[in-house]
């Protein structure tokens, strides 16, 4: 294999254009990790040769993974969410970009300075807690998952950023919070249908199933959160959650028919339905 810079980002990015469709800057993104440097440097250094055989065989290494289909985030065990980098491996989901647009929507409802409840159903990672907790430091935030892998790398989520007002809990739906109600739920649970012909993304191979199927018609966890959502919103407050771009009808028709007010689907960057919300102003039910 080559050494000088240039030529080495040239080589992976080759390895990479059958199972990336940004194979170039895979390949600097694993190149900079192996060197332990900012990607800028390699820029700033592309005629020099790298020297330090270990850094070669790293990146090597990186490479031969990815080529293989594992996505960037669980070979270098970190992903950006939200300007948070998050510690993520294969047992929980790797937050996506889109998911923004639920954590902005959440933070509409949240003033800032005040000293409100938020729930994060399936956290996953804990990006969408973490982000809101980041932001909205006077809010006590609690994260919740099945997956007890999950929640204890949200927990080291919430250590690395010195998040110290966010709580992880495992179990299912609302058991870990029994009897407790919140300012805002905000929620990015399973939504795809078991059979969905669409989904053949290649990160998804290696993405916990738990994580992304939510049974035969893709609406069984959202339905599951919304009734829960009755229990545990206090009067006034907010549920949402984030969904496929199908779904934004029959979400709202849920939302509609369990008594929720103000009930409206936010569209991505792209356009797309993705985010639903709903405010709950009548008594909440016991
Ligand atoms: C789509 S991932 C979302 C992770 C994270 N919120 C994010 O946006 O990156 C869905 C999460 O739901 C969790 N999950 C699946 N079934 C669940 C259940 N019955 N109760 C609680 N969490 C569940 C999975 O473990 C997974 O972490």
């Amino acid at each position: 294999m080559a050494t000088e810079i240039r030529a080495l980002v040239d080589e992976g990015a080759a390895r990479l254009a059958r199972v990336s469709d940004k194979p170039r800057l895979e390949a600097e993104i694993l190149l900079a990790a192996a060197l332990a440097r900012p990607r800028s440097y390699l820029a700033a250094h592309a005629d020099s040769q790298v020297l330090d055989c270990e850094a070669t065989d790293r990146f090597e290494a990186y490479v031969t993974r990815r080529a293989l289909g594992e996505p960037v985030a669980y070979i270098l065990g970190e992903k950006e969410f939200w300007s948070l980098p998050l510690a993520v491996t294969p047992g929980v989901l790797i937050p996506r970009p889109e998911t923004e647009l639920l954590v902005e929507r959440g933070l509409a409802h949240l003033p800032p300075g005040e000293d409100l409840d938020v729930l994060d159903l399936a956290t996953g990672s804990g990006a969408i807690a973490l982000a809101i907790a980041s932001e909205r430091p006077a809010c006590r935030v609690t994260g919740t998952d099945l997956s007890p892998v999950a929640i204890d790398i949200a927990r080291k989520n919430a250590r690395r950023l010195h998040l110290d007002r966010v709580g992880f809990l495992a179990g299912p739906w609302y058991e870990p919070v029994a009897g407790r109600r919140f300012d805002l739920v905000a929620s990015n649970p399973p939504y795809i249908a078991d059979d969905d012909p669409r989904v053949e993304h290649e990160v998804q191979r290696f993405e916990p199933h738990a994580a992304l199927y939510a049974g035969p018609t893709g609406l069984e966890a959202i339905t599951a959160i919304v009734e829960g959502a009755l229990r545990h919103l206090k009067p006034g407050g907010w549920l949402v959650l984030e969904h496929g771009d199908t779904q934004g009808k029959p979400v709202r028709d849920l939302l509609r028919h369990a008594g929720f007010d103000g009930v409206h689907t936010h569209r991505d960057l792209a356009g797309r339905e993705r985010c639903t919300e709903g405010v709950l102003k009548s008594r909440p039910v016991r």
